[in-house]
């Protein structure tokens, strides 16, 4: 069966990993929102996982059909049905919650979309609540990678809105929604995890 679904090979490598660190980060109950869940393979590893979250999977119209025969199939209690958003579209169908999730993302948004998720992760998380961000990412214009740059170029050539983002200018949109970064994880394959958190 779950031949047919789709399926990412960077999804099923890196879902380990990255559940380490959410263990350590999302540690009270409330609900996660997921922007961009793609296949639903983190959606889907993560709430099995972590039975004290609500798993809330989100993608663009354009690409929320994607997960709901993996997200059905899964049968978990606290894997919510997936849910349409676009970051850029006011309002979002979901207006609270206690902590946020995206990968890989922030690289294929345009830079106006990057600003609007963080505008409304801004309105939805309360203090204390966190954003966990993964993804490549350059520092100070610096890639971490010859691979990364290789993708960062591959990105342009496809679309020229795409790109590695840096993190102090993501930092900047964080501060400006009142979320503060607060560490960085390093990452197998030159990714990170990105953990903003609102203050207050
Ligand atoms: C490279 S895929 C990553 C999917 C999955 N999170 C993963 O790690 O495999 C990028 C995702 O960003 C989503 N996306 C792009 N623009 C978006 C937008 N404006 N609002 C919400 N999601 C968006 C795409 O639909 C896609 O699911």
């Amino acid at each position: 069966m779950s031949t047919h679904l789709p399926f990412s090979q960077a999804c099923e490598n890196n879902k380990g990993p990255i559940l380490d660190r959410l263990r350590d980060i999302f540690t009270e109950p409330g609900t996660v929102l997921e922007i961009g869940t793609g296949t639903g393979q983190h959606a889907e590893h993560f709430a099995a996982a972590l039975p004290h979250l609500q798993w809330q999977p989100t993608d663009h119209p354009r690409a929320a059909h994607l997960a709901v025969a993996r997200l059905e199939q899964a049968l978990l209690p606290n894997l919510l049905p997936m849910l349409e958003l676009d970051v850029a579209t006011t309002p979002w169908p979901v207006q609270t919650a206690h902590w946020v999730f995206s990968a890989n993302t922030a690289h294929i948004m345009a830079w106006e979309e990057v600003e609007k998720m963080f505008q409304g992760i801004g309105t939805c998380l309360p203090a204390g609540g966190a954003f966990c961000l993964y993804g490549p990412f350059r520092h100070q214009g610096e890639f971490t990678s010859e691979s990364n740059r290789v993708f960062d170029q591959s990105l342009k050539d496809n679309a020229s809105h795409m790109g590695i983002r840096d993190i102090e200018a993501l930092s900047e949109l964080a501060e400006a929604a009142g979320l503060a970064l607060r560490d960085d994880h390093l990452m197998p394959a030159n990714n990170e995890l990105l953990v903003f958190v609102r203050g207050g």
